[in-house]
């Protein structure tokens, strides 16, 4: 009787044994079932993605190739785009406003399936856009904000009022201005009038600078101060060196020094240098005044290392372009469009959802650090 009990407990958990094992296998073969299907989701989901991607064309217009960083945020655009599966149709307009018009017609009938623009006029493409959004195309405004219409959806730039501010806070420090000194004697330059962060670049510095120059501790020699009156067309060198050669020739003759030069950009910069190089700044006795600027180009930084420029700010092209196709893709996808700001940019008929990304300070003392240990430049390229 023991025996036969004992026997049935061995068969029972034998049986038992058995179930168990059976029914792990069958847990680990649903869970790797799942694994599996979880697997060619994902994969689908990814070959869908890349469907979705795959040949899909873009249209990137930017302003000109006469300034360096123009060329190198169509360049990482073009690459990231491409990278993701896009075609990319990527078009530079010498400045001229009506040439970039043509260029975003074109892409419009083209088929492009969003439209990145780095405008020339901010307020000259409420027509196109209006063309773009019946055609179902989105459009992102690129660094600059697209003024006067509704049918921009998204803008990517830096924070441009702390670029001006980058500038201006530069100037208090170096002349020590916050500690009373002064009279130093300035002197002011804008950026183009049709772009809208030469406002708010000029506001930002303005908004460090004006209270010096209330109290006297800052002279503006020539007393242009109005924004039109000391703007810079087209941000060019040239116009930015005529007008400071005709500043010299009017206010700066005999004694009078030129202390600093308030400049938004590295392109108004260089003119600024060259008007002053022709008069024979940069000698021990003529020092060069605090020159200021943006943008950190290869001909700038060299003008930081060899003390001509003082400052300049860097806003990494290679940030702004990420983010341009970080919206593109999230366009294209139906994806959420990253912004992080929705009260600041305001063109006039709307709010413009926004990425800001972060301006930093440069001058000769960080500019290894920040665009050599970077990537952005190598040595050599800063090297003469
Ligand atoms: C950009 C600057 C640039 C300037 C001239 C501005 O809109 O923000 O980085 O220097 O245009 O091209």
């Amino acid at each position: 009787m023991k025996k036969i009990l004992l026997l049935t407990l061995v068969v029972a958990l034998m049986v038992t044994m058995l179930f168990i094992g059976t029914s792990c296998k069958e847990d680990k073969t649903t869970a790797e079932a799942e694994e599996v299907t979880e697997t060619a989701e994902e994969a689908e989901e990814e070959v869908a993605e890349e469907t979705t991607a795959a040949g899909e064309l873009i249209g990137v217009t930017m302003p000109t190739k006469s300034l360096q960083r123009w060329n190198q945020d169509g360049d990482n655009m073009k690459k990231q785009l491409e990278a993701k599966g896009y075609t990319v149709d990527l078009q530079y307009a010498e400045n001229d406003v009506n040439v970039q018009l043509g260029q975003l017609e074109n892409q419009i009938t083209m088929g492009c399936k969003a439209l990145v623009i780095a405008s020339i006029d901010g307020s000259a493409l409420s027509e196109v856009l209006s063309k773009a959004v019946d055609e179902g195309i989105q459009s992102i405004a690129y660094d600059r904000l697209i003024m006067e219409t509704e049918d921009v959806d998204y803008y990517t730039s830096f924070d441009n009022f702390k670029v001006g501010v980058l500038q201006g806070t530069y100037i208090e420090e170096a002349l020590g201005l916050a500690d009373g000194d002064g009279p130093y004697n300035i002197e002011l330059v804008a950026g183009s009038p049709d772009d809208n962060n030469a406002t708010l670049f000029f506001n930002g510095a303005m908004s460090i600078v004006q209270p010096y120059i209330d109290s006297g501790q800052l002279v503006v020699v020539s007393g242009q101060t109005d924004f039109l009156t000391i703007a810079t067309p087209a941000w060019k060198s040239e116009t930015a060196q005529a007008r400071m050669d005709n500043l010299i020739t009017a206010n700066y003759a005999g004694d009078t020094e030129l202390d600093v030069v308030l400049c938004p950009n590295d392109s108004t910069a260089i003119g600024v240098i060259a008007a002053l190089d022709n008069v024979g700044y940069g000698s021990a006795d003529k020092p060069y005044p605090v020159i200021t600027g943006q943008d950190c180009d290869i001909a700038n930084v060299l003008a930081m290392i060899d003390g001509k420029q003082s400052m300049s700010v860097f806003k990494d092209t290679r940030t702004l372009a990420a983010k341009a196709v970080e919206m593109v893709d999230a366009i294209i996808k139906g994806g959420e469009v990253p912004v992080n700001d929705t009260s600041t940019y305001d063109n006039g008929v709307k709010i413009v959802p926004s990425f800001l990304c972060v301006p930093v300070f440069a001058n000769a003392d960080n500019y290894k650090e920040i665009l050599i240990d970077s990537g952005y430049y190598t040595e050599d390229q800063l090297t003469k």
